[in-house]
């Protein structure tokens, strides 16, 4: 049993986790920007200049955008994903992992690839993506 590395203590994780990780694995995912709508729309704009570790592969922050909270990370050097922060198995907080280019749940250890679909652990339920866009200068994320 691993412990989780990044989170608050020494809380254990009962699957799929290893410390030993060495680094991020081979990007998997295709990116899937695409073009961003308008806020009538229901998109927010994410000022890069604001949070320039979002232009740095392997990094990700949790965000609030019109009082929903997502995961966004630089998953490969052209891409974000933004990712819900509620675990499907039951809830949990899952959080971004830079070490893994994966996220990772808490609570029971369910691991999700950046493609949100589960890669270890006692989900099948994929997790939720929001749509993500690039004008050239900021994020753009349709949060539903
Ligand atoms: S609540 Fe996330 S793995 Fe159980």
């Amino acid at each position: 049993m691993g412990l989780c590395v990044g989170c608050q203590g020494t809380e254990p994780l009962e699957s799929g986790f290893l410390d030993t990780d060495t680094g991020p694995p081979e990007p998997t995912t295709s990116c899937s920007l695409v073009t961003p709508g308008t806020e009538a729309e229901g998109w927010f704009r994410v000022v890069l200049a604001d949070h320039p570790e979002l232009d740095t592969i392997y990094n990700g922050v949790q965000i609030s955008l019109g009082g929903t909270t997502v995961n966004l990370a630089k998953v490969t050097e052209d891409c974000w994903v933004a990712m819900g922060v509620r675990c499907t198995h039951e809830g949990g907080p899952v959080t971004y992992r830079p070490a893994r280019n994966q996220f990772v749940c808490s609570r029971h250890g369910a691991i999700f690839g950046p493609d949100g679909v589960p890669v270890a652990g006692p989900t099948g339920v994929p997790m939720p993506l929001f749509e993500v866009g690039f004008d050239g200068t900021d994020l753009w994320v349709k949060v539903d």
